[in-house]
């Protein structure tokens, strides 16, 4: 039987970890084809990426056929899953979303704040068009979507396009996971963590171990520092005043809405010194591809885990194999919430803990919010819809209701600023504006 997976932005540097992830579990999930596609502007690294994973194929000794191609339409016929990973502009693009609003005393970060509003403009309309495409040339196939902000694009795509087979992922939930079975010795696949909030902005509620509450242990090893930050986090840890009064589990995106003030001095020190994170990764990506361009090369290079994004296949894979076998598992998704958080809307797109079948993911009832942070999640989730109704209206009082109600700006005047440098910045980026 056939077995089709097609990679769009498949000449993404993260490439030959999702490969991996195919060839190791092939028992189970046995992938008989993958196709790589990218644009114009990626064929270079698409080449080097194509290679890598062919070699990584044959060393494994897998029948599984990889090719790799510009021609998207042809790609996506007969594709059983679509993973996307794609980042409209580069990321010369992602140096404005950081740079523009850090010059102006605000948070600049890829998914949060200015940046992460501008991220989600150019984007939805190209994950619109792909999902149009999907819909056309293989409507049964899931969209396993990373693109970020993955939250927002995957919002975006269940409410306004016609493919309903799309489901979010994104590291943070398997980070937190994995980090706090290593703390508590144990094995991750016995933890559980209750997850409620949104992409980026989910808390951690309950902590179980084969179904053994240990959700205290955890809370007193964050006051210690219990690190699960991905690479592109410094973490400047929690107070216990923090933990012990909230008593969730922070995801390491939190100290942008809580650490305000000590993030922003620390981003722009760094900016001032070093440039941002969008430039070290562009350095990352250079030595990344020099050791991909080497013939002798056979695995993912252990130099991958630098980036932000590392073991992001796991999750990729796991979710596939999971809805193929129908395996009723548990997994941490992005999804219609479908009532699982009784005061947030059933069509709100959530991050939470939901069973995978073969019809996709069912959230697991959280019941209503945690009453403390009831209120930032009601705000954030309101914000994402602004942003979502200007990324398709293309409209500009929409895009400064957006950029208003962010509580990383929620400035008059500073709004105007930011919104009218980044739309001239990105302008060949956002052709519904
Ligand atoms: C985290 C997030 C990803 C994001 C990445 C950035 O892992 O979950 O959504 O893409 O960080 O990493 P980077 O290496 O690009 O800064
Ligand atoms: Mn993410």
């Amino acid at each position: 039987m056939n077995l089709k997976i097609v990679i769009i932005g498949g000449g993404s540097s993260y490439t030959p970890e999702i490969i991996e992830g195919i060839i190791r579990r092939h028992h189970s999930f046995p992938v008989t084809e993958i196709v790589l596609v990218d644009i114009e502007e990626g064929k270079e690294k698409l080449q080097i990426v194509g290679e890598l994973s062919k070699r990584m194929i044959l060393k494994s000794g897998k029948p599984i056929q990889l090719t790799w191609t510009l021609d998207r339409k042809k790609a996506l016929v007969g594709a059983d899953f679509v993973s996307t990973q794609i980042r409209v502009g580069g990321l010369q693009a992602r140096e404005k979303d950081e740079r523009i609003p850090l010059s102006h005393g605000f948070i600049g970060q890829e998914t949060n704040g200015a940046g992460g509003i501008f991220k989600a403009f150019r984007t939805i309309p190209v994950m619109m068009e792909l999902a149009a495409d999907i819909h056309d040339l293989c409507p049964e196939a899931w969209m396993i979507n990373f693109t970020n902000p993955a939250g927002m694009i995957t919002e975006a795509l269940l409410k306004h396009s016609d493919h309903k087979k799309v489901i979010g992922v994104c590291n943070i939930p398997f980070n937190m996971r994995h980090s706090t079975a290593e703390i508590l010795n144990v094995s991750p696949d016995d933890v559980e963590i209750e997850f409620i909030g949104m992409n980026h902005f989910v808390f951690g509620r309950k902590v179980t171990v084969n179904g053994q509450d240990r959700t205290e242990e955890v809370l007193e090893k964050l006051k210690k520092g219990l690190d699960y930050s991905p690479a592109n986090i410094v973490n400047l840890g929690w107070s216990s005043t923090f933990i012990d009064s909230t008593k969730l589990l922070p995801n390491p995106y939190h100290q942008y809405y809580f650490q305000t003030k000590d993030v922003l001095t620390k981003d722009i020190k760094a900016f001032e010194e070093n440039g941002t994170r969008a430039e070290k990764v562009q350095e990352l990506e250079k030595s990344l591809f020099d050791l991909y361009k080497n013939p002798e090369l056979q695995d993912k290079p252990k130099e991958l885990e630098e980036r932000g994004g590392a073991f992001y296949s796991d999750v990729a894979c796991s979710l596939m194999d999971s809805i193929y076998n129908d395996r009723k598992d548990i997994q941490t998704v992005n999804t219609f919430n479908n009532g699982a958080i009784t005061d947030l809307p059933t069509d709100a797109v959530v991050e939470v803990n939901s069973i995978i079948t073969k019809n996709g993911p069912e959230p697991i009832s959280v019941g209503p919010l945690p009453p403390v942070v009831k209120g930032v999640i009601y705000e954030m989730k309101a914000f994402e819809e602004l942003v979502i109704k200007a990324g398709i209206s293309g409209n500009y009082n929409d895009a400064y209701t957006a950029m208003i109600m962010n509580p990383l700006v929620r400035d008059e005047k500073g709004s105007k600023i930011l919104l009218d440098e980044l739309l001239e910045a990105h302008k060949e980026h956002l052709p519904q504006f």
